[in-house]
């Protein structure tokens, strides 16, 4: 069952740049994690933050629609979305400071959410506070409640952050790269969690990640981004075995293999183009091994390649080309 709906989001910056996201359509079904991927630039934080109407002051969702559980989220009024914001759907940031409030414990903080949105007294709200710092692996919950965010390592403060983002009985969590400002072993731990409370809870997950091995471990669908555009859209075995897209194939290829040396390494040529930079036609052409002229330097459009698999490379759609997938190791 389908719980979140992107529809055809086109987001722009008024007046200076059109198109920084342009025709983005995917689905979060229930309990189920939707990976979205793609190398910096390419407009997953943009997409992801449109989603609870949390995008910068300048730039605005000019077309499209986003649904979550039959509710049309951009035509809701500020104080809706607040109401929806830790309420039935959970974020979780990358950087928890940027988050959390520094003048709060933590365990107010998380009671805080439970009073808004659930409308506890404070004492159950605290109880149920020190419950959910157990549940995301803080050592001495009891005590930690009483602590500020600063008292606190960087993974604490993320579990912290996931705490809040799952206190409210959430039905879906957007994580945008929770782990990128963490150390390698933290990072592990704390996708770990991530993954135990979604099968525990059911949730529906949309993670925003750079990670390939986060999104074979964890993930069960993929919206491949390039240039603002959705490149590719698959499952993850379909990603892995069976990519659709040079963009994608490109990307496993730079996914370094066990026992494989680093300067043998493939990474992609090239950079992502900014908005105003784009191509005209497929826009990741300059870069893309696969490309022929003149098929690729007209626009490609999004075409379905069988059951819940979609590109954007005319040449895969077509069956001109194959692309070779990777082995999951
Ligand atoms: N506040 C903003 N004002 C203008 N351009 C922005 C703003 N935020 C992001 N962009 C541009 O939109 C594009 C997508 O950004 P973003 O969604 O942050 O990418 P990603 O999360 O994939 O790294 C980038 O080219 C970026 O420069
Ligand atoms: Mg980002």
């Amino acid at each position: 069952m389908t719980l979140l709906s992107v529809e055809g989001l086109t987001i722009d910056l008024p007046g200076r740049q059109p198109g920084l996201v342009e025709d983005v359509s995917f689905q979060v079904s229930k309990g189920r994690c939707t990976a979205l991927i793609g190398e910096s630039g390419c407009g997953k934080t943009l997409t992801s933050m449109s989603i609870l109407g949390l995008l910068p002051a300048a730039v605005r969702v000019t077309a499209g629609a986003v649904w979550f559980d039959g509710v049309d989220l951009l035509s809701c009024t500020p104080r809706q979305l607040r109401r929806i914001r830790g309420g039935p759907v959970g974020m979780v940031f990358q950087e928890p400071m940027s988050s959390l409030n520094p003048t709060m414990t933590v365990g107010d903080q998380i009671a805080e959410a439970r009073r808004l949105h659930l409308g506890e007294r404070r004492g159950v709200a605290l109880a149920r506070a020190r419950d959910l710092l157990e549940r995301v692996g803080i050592p001495n919950a009891a005590r930690r409640i009483g602590a500020y965010p600063h008292e606190m390592s960087g993974g604490m403060q993320q579990r912290v952050m996931i705490a809040a983002a799952i206190a409210c009985e959430p039905r879906l969590v957007i994580a945008d790269e929770p782990t990128t400002a963490l150390d390698v072993t933290i990072q592990a731990e704390i996708l770990a969690l991530l993954r135990d409370l979604q099968r525990d809870l059911d949730l529906a997950v949309l993670l925003v990640t750079h990670d390939l091995g986060v999104v074979a471990d964890f993930c069960d669908e993929v919206v491949v981004m390039y240039a603002g555009h959705i490149a590719e859209r698959t499952t993850v075995d379909r990603l892995f075995y069976d990519p659709g897209h040079p963009y994608s194939s490109a990307l496993l290829a730079a996914v370094p293999q066990s026992g494989q040396a680093r300067s043998r390494l493939t990474v992609i040529p090239g950079r992502v183009p900014s908005a105003g930079g784009f191509p005209a036609g497929c826009r990741f052409e300059p870069r893309c091994a696969h490309a022929v002229e003149p098929h690729c330097r007209e626009p490609q459009p999004d075409a379905p390649l069988g059951e819940g698999h979609r590109t954007r490379c005319g040449r895969v759609a077509s069956g001109d080309l194959t692309l070779k997938g990777a082995v999951r190791g």
